[in-house]
């Protein structure tokens, strides 16, 4: 008899790549995903830690899940409840003190133990944490995912964890010291995905151009070198990765975005802040400088690349002069797509014991710096209109007919379309341009 199972995912690309492998763990005890907690036997919460108020978030959601735990609440009663990811790892056994209803606490890195938790949970009636960075790594004990690959995206994990320490972060925390996969399990991994239907591969880390995997005769390969296997595994058309630090992108990396034509011309390469005072408080380790040079060299490499980024506004000790730079720094890049942030202190993290900026400060800053971007997007935007662009359709657009998907530079296009061109790439008249995305004609006539 199959029993549902209900996954919230919340944060970044790796709790989502996570949570595929937590649906496909709990398949071997037969849960079938289902899209409503009511429906579920089992729930769990992915969680992220990264801005404030996560965890109380997760507390009041957690507090509207607790009805469903009341005896014959569901007709699949008992319901098991699941927390996982960062702020699990960041609660520990606090959580049950606060919410004592709570039946699994799993850190990132224990998931692969899932089917034992539940299994154990149901028979001792104790709340059970597992928050351990086990020596048996949760890449080689999950079964294989099968990732519905309708969207012709496939997502693979390829390095987790973090030794940067910059000073606001809670990843090298919450998700541990810095670790690459094999690369003959990856390209594995990427094989099984384009069999699947896969026509783009994102290779997923929280720094992922650090990566350095053992190949099996026991040579290290960097990103560049596992890009360009992946390249020549057939059905395979894009490649991506995702996120990259500034100090990790070697001459290997830049190269490739020259060479390797399936490399898509796209880099979110985040850095946060363009003041040199505020880059070294963050422990960023390179300069606004450094990032202009990088910028320059990418394009030497790639002349259309597209750059995109990260920033914090109202980091301690931000001075008016120091958002300034970052302005400077954000119309000399001319970023194609950027995600702003205000800082939110984070406990345990040297930052949070720093001198705080207020909270209108921040608003205003992030307002300014927030339409400075729309304006470099908008125009990178428009500047493609009238080129034809290839475009993965990976989605249904909110109209009938309608199809959304992406170009080489990671933006998105609306155009209409049938069905089944979902999972596909098809070339595209780019006829107009907004701020956050495209629309077009798909082209009758298929040679790009
Ligand atoms: N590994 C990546 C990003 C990790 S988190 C990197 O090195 O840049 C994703 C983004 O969240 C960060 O780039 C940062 O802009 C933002 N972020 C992280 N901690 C934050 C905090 N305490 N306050 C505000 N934004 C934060
Ligand atoms: Fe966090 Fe910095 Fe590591 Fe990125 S590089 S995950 S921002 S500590
Ligand atoms: Fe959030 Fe953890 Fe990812 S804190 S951003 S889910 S690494």
């Amino acid at each position: 008899l199959s029993k549902g199972l209900f996954i919230k995912t919340y944060g970044c690309q790796m709790n989502a790549y996570d949570s595929a492998r937590i649906a496909a763990a709990m398949a071997t005890m037969d849960y079938v995903p289902v899209d409503h907690p009511r429906d579920a036997s089992l729930i769990v919460l992915n969680t992220c830690h990264i801005r404030e108020k996560a965890a109380e978030k997760l507390y009041s959601e957690l507090g509207r899940l607790r009805v469903l735990k009341t005896p014959n609440a569901a007709p699949q009663s008992p319901v098991l409840i699941v927390v996982a990811g960062c702020v699990a790892q960041a609660e520990q056994d606090e959580m049950f003190d606060r919410a004592p209803f709570v039946d699994v606490v799993v850190g990132p890195q224990a998931i692969h133990r899932l089917p034992d938790l539940v299994r154990h949970a149901q028979t001792v009636k104790r709340p059970i944490l597992d928050t351990d960075f086990p020596a048996d790594s949760k890449f080689q004990s999950l079964p294989d995912v099968s990732q519905p690959t309708g969207t012709g995206v496939a997502f693979i994990t390829v390095q987790e964890g973090c030794d940067k320490f910059c000073s606001f972060c809670v990843v090298p925390y919450t998700r541990g010291a810095e670790f690459s996969r094999g690369a003959a399990e990856v390209i594995a991994e990427a094989r099984c995905m384009a069999d699947l239907g896969a026509r783009e591969i994102v290779l997923l880390g929280q720094n992922v151009n650090a990566y350095h995997g053992r190949t099996d005769d026991g040579r290290e390969w960097g990103l560049a070198r596992l890009i360009e296997a992946i390249a020549e595994i057939k059905g395979i058309d894009r490649i991506r990765y995702t996120t990259s630090h500034p100090i990790d992108m070697d001459e290997a990396l830049i190269r490739a975005h020259g060479d390797v034509p399936k490399l898509m011309p796209f880099v979110h390469l985040p850095v946060q802040s363009g003041s040199n005072r505020i880059l070294k408080a963050m422990n960023r380790r390179h300069t606004a400088d450094d990032y202009r040079r990088l910028a320059d060299r990418m394009r030497r490499h790639r002349s259309d690349i597209a750059i995109g980024s990260d920033f914090i506004v109202g980091y301690p000790g931000e001075t008016d002069d120091d958002f300034a730079e970052t302005l400077r720094l954000v119309d000399e890049v001319g970023f194609a797509q950027a995600y702003s942030f205000k800082y939110s202190a984070r406990p345990g993290t040297p930052a949070d014991l720093d001198e705080q900026i207020e909270e209108n400060v921040k608003n205003e800053r992030l307002t300014i710096l927030q339409s400075s971007l729309d304006t470099h997007q908008h125009s990178f935007n428009r500047a493609c209109v009238g080129r034809r662009l290839d475009v993965l359709f990976d989605r249904h657009g909110r109209k009938a007919h309608q199809l959304l998907g992406r170009t080489p530079y990671m933006q998105a296009v609306h155009a209409d379309g049938s069905t089944n061109l979902l999972g596909t790439i098809h070339p595209v008249a780019i006829v107009a341009a907004a701020v956050n995305s495209l629309s077009g004609r798909i082209s009758q006539d298929s040679t790009p």
